[in-house]
């Protein structure tokens, strides 16, 4: 096991019914709240009417931002920024998924610093082949997730995109950990079916990234990754078929904050290697996040990790899919096809070239992964270092 770190400050207030407890948990973080959520959802399922009143009932102010687009734009988060320093906001409310909340931390830190959020980030000309800096201090932050899927409400990233140069990618540090989050399962009853089933491909992402490529010992994370991935397994269907289902939500709900959590992840000296090549995808083409991963999941399974780690592909799937073969490369091989099955079922097998995607944009595609998260080298880690032409023929078996 490698050496490692926890920073894990969030107070997290887990339940059914719990968000009724909004407006006294806002009071401890400051006198004017800015209110951020996105631009449909909240006011659809009647949410952001909920959650006005109960602000109202405990005497908090805020100004309401309900900008806030999925894969959240930086331009978005200047402007939200700016409107926080305008209304003196002292502290932020994030109301919705990953995207909200991610926004609503780029936006503590560009309403405290008073920088564009562009600054910060890994492809600016100004930071490339730098340590990226870790941002200490923002606003404070309470959180309301309203999809099991990033786990944004109890760590310190937040992803962006800058549109005008198609990157996407995330910025992090200690000031962005939410202090606050209310978990609350029923929150979740509305997620459509699509949405719930890219949530789980971008969980199960976070889960199994890391863990098949672990070195070393690492078994209390990996018997905490495995027990993830099958109840996400499990719940993800009973929640596709049965949205309101309380056992599934909640399920789902925990697994995504423990899924990318220091406790699966701490020790394995391992990083997010699909997640870079994913968020090319977005930033090229807007396309959510779990669908980007469950497309290109498979072929890097194949490319890489069945040559590189067969071993930990055939665990996961004697420990997680129930596959008996004896021999690594087989169980390897079978671990892959039930993990086609699952995503078959979820209904999140697509092609890049089912979003408009030309394959003469895989190249540039490519290139660009490696340029934004490389830190000047040439390649991204994983089992081995992926270098342009590992991530293009990644792409191009997707396309
Ligand atoms: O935009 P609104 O109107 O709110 O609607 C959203 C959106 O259309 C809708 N939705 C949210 N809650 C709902 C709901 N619809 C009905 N009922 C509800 N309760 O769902 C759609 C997707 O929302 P979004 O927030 O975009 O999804 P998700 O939670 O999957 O977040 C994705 C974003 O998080 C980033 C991704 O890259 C992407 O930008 N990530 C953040 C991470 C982090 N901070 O650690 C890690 C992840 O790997 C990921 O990269
Ligand atoms: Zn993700």
């Amino acid at each position: 096991m490698y050496s490692f770190e926890v920073l894990f400050p969030t107070r997290i207030i887990f339940g059914v019914g719990e968000l009724n407890r909004l407006g006294q948990e806002a009071k401890t973080l400051g006198k004017k709240a800015l209110l951020v959520t996105g631009g449909t959802s909240a006011k659809k399922t009647g949410l952001l009417h909920r959650v006005e009143q109960l602000l109202q009932a405990a005497e908090v102010p805020f100004v309401l931002f309900d900008r806030v687009e999925p894969n959240p734009r930086t331009t978005t988060v200047d402007a939200a920024a700016r409107l926080a320093r305008l209304a003196d906001c002292d502290f932020l409310i994030a109301v919705g998924g990953g995207s909200v909340m991610d926004a609503a931390k780029a936006i503590a830190a560009a309403a405290y610093s008073g920088k564009p959020i562009y600054d910060y980030m890994r492809g600016n000309p100004a930071n490339v082949g730098k340590e990226l800096v870790s941002i200490k201090e923002a606003l404070p932050l309470l959180t309301v997730p309203t999809v099991a899927a990033t786990g944004s409400e109890a760590n310190g990233t937040s992803v962006l995109t800058h549109w005008e140069t198609h990157e996407k990618s995330s910025i992090n540090g200690p000031g962005l950990i939410p202090k606050i989050s209310i978990l609350d399962p029923a929150l979740t009853y509305t997620v459509p079916a699509h949405v719930t089933a890219e949530a789980c491909a971008d969980i199960f992402s976070h889960i199994f990234e890391a863990y098949l490529i672990s070195k070393g010992y690492t078994h209390i994370q990996d018997g905490l990754a495995e027990t993830l991935i099958r109840e996400l397994v499990r719940f993800s269907t009973v929640a596709i078929n049965d949205p309101s289902n309380e056992e599934a939500r909640a399920t789902l709900l925990w697994t995504s904050t423990l899924a990318i959590s220091p406790f699966t992840l701490g020790g394995r000296g391992a990083g997010f290697p699909l997640h870079k090549l994913e968020h090319t995808l977005s930033g090229y083409h807007d396309i959510a996040h779990g669908r980007g991963l469950a497309i290109l999941a498979i072929p890097y399974f194949r490319q890489v990790i069945l040559q590189d780690r067969p071993d930990r592909l055939a665990r996961m799937g004697r420990n997680c899919f129930g596959i008996t073969e004896q021999d690594d490369r087989t169980a390897a091989e079978a671990a892959i096809e039930a993990v086609s099955r699952w995503f078959e079922q979820l209904g999140i097998t697509q092609k890049l070239s089912d979003f408009g995607m030309s394959r003469d944009e895989l190249l540039p595609m490519a290139k660009d992964t490696i340029r934004i998260n490389g830190q000047g080298t040439d390649h991204i880690v994983s089992s081995r270092p992926l270098r342009v032409q590992d991530v293009l023929a990644i792409y191009e078996a997707c396309y």
